[in-house]
């Protein structure tokens, strides 16, 4: 997309959110729905499914393997499973976009299977960390080639015979996690993953939804290959990810009151809460229940004091996709903020410490970036342009800061909001933020 098509958010300053929404379906399920009902015995009917453009390229490469699926239509999903081994070869190369879970996830899966295939993204997809994967993928007998400095595009031969691993993650991440195991779905023997801290289980949770055993023990989860899914019903619920900036910005704008509807509460993801409610914030959760497997609740937040607070490291990866939204509350909370152990914001979709401190600093926020995180004093939020570098969730914390600033907020960039939040700017419209487009 050229520059000049590109979608600019310019934001009014003030205001408060107010009334109830439900914030579009949880990302990770929504992959993780197409890419196993896919290799499931039967069918798959999703509802809650995001169709947001992460989530589509997913839900184009399968059916680009021949799997036959219909909608989306209004968040349903139904997905023919062609088991294990029914993929076939694509046309093409398969184009994933900006999305760094359909690119991590399948080259474990198609790593198993007997058709050569090429993985490509978009310029920040390209430059992501790939050796994450295709290391241990290759220890296990996977044949990939990246570019020599472990990027995409990914050239993944066929017919490999794959083996179990006992693999200790280096990093905390859900995506290798998920690779590994989902090669372990076509590897001989046992294959288990390691992790240094707790990441999301939706694989985990998703294969014993579908009759797949798979094995927790502490940090440790194993699996043997060649067993069966079988297609179920899957409801995902609203993405917390997306709930965070309604979240941030009702408990920054005074007068705020936001019912948040069925939310994805997963132990795995809720970081977010912990971490705002040690920074003051006065969030209720109501209406607990187990959807399929995966615990949802509706969440109340109403405007308070925030306060800086050292955020402690082991929540980090259970809010990873938070901060951009978390350095926002702090800009707005009394008192300093510090973020340690987070390096891993510095690989995702943008490098998430520089591009915030940047954009903070621009808006007259004192923010320091760390190797590893961030130190903010809390304080005035000004007017100011903002580059969100294509980073959808960078473009959507910014947004939330206006409701604090002195001024109109103008963040440059912002097409990949679609990537997991369809429609943000009509329900943040509609809830309360001044909020509107420009080519
Ligand atoms: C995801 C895992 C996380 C997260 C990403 C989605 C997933 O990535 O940042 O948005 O669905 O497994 P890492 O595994 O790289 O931490």
């Amino acid at each position: 997309m050229s520059k000049n098509d590109e979608l600019r958010f310019i934001v009014n300053p003030g205001g408060a959110l107010t009334g109830r929404l439900r914030v579009p379906g949880d990302k990770s399920i929504s992959h993780r729905s197409i890419m196993l009902g896919s290799l499931a015995e039967g069918e798959t009917g999703v509802s809650g499914f995001l169709e947001g453009e992460d989530s589509l390229a997913t839900l184009s490469a399968f059916r680009a393997m021949g799997v036959q699926i219909e909608g989306p239509d209004a968040g349903r999903v139904r997905i023919q499973g062609v088991g294990l081994h029914g993929l076939k070869a694509p046309a093409d190369a398969l184009y994933l976009g900006n999305s760094g879970t359909s690119m991590r996830l399948m080259s474990g899966l198609l790593a198993g299977q007997a058709f050569d295939i090429t993985l490509t993204g978009d310029a920040s997809l390209s430059g992501r960390p790939m050796k994450r994967v295709v290391g241990p993928l290759t220890t296990m007998g996977a044949r990939i080639d990246a570019t020599a400095t472990g990027t995409a595009p990914l050239q993944i031969y066929g017919s490999a015979n794959l083996s179990g691993i006992d693999y200790m993650m280096p990093v905390a991440s859900a995506q290798v996690k998920s690779s590994l195991l989902l090669a372990g779905l076509y590897a001989s023997g046992r294959t288990c993953v390691s992790e240094p801290a707790p990441t999301r289980d939706h694989t985990e949770r998703m294969l014993t939804g579908m009759g797949y055993a798979v094995q927790r023990k502490g940090n440790r989860v194993c699996l043997e290959g060649g067993g069966v899914l079988r297609g179920i019903a899957i409801d995902i619920p609203a993405d917390i990810s997306s709930a965070a900036f309604f979240l941030v910005g009702a408990s920054i704008a005074p007068g705020s009151e936001l019912m948040l509807e069925h939310v994805g509460m997963n132990p795995t993801r809720t970081g977010i809460i912990d971490i705002l409610r040690r920074m003051g914030a006065d969030i209720t959760v109501m209406n607990e229940q187990d959807v399929g497997g995966e615990p949802v609740a509706d969440l109340r937040v109403k405007s308070a004091q925030l306060n800086g607070i050292e955020i402690p490291p082991e929540l980090v990866p259970l809010a990873i996709d938070e901060f951009p939204v978390i350095f926002v509350a702090a800009a707005c909370a009394q008192g300093r903020t510090v973020l340690t152990g987070a390096e891993e914001l510095r690989v995702k979709e943008s490098d998430r410490i520089q591009v915030m401190a940047d954009g903070l600093q621009s808006l007259g926020v004192n923010a320091q970036a760390t190797a590893d995180g961030m130190i903010i004093e809390g304080g005035p939020v000004g007017a100011g342009c903002v580059d969100s570098h294509g980073d959808h969730r960078i473009a959507m914390a910014f947004s939330m800061a206006a409701l604090r600033a002195s001024g109109n907020i103008e963040i440059n960039n912002c097409t990949n909001v679609n990537t997991s939040f369809p429609g943000f700017v009509e329900q943040a419209g509609r809830a309360g933020l001044g909020i509107n487009t420009r080519k």
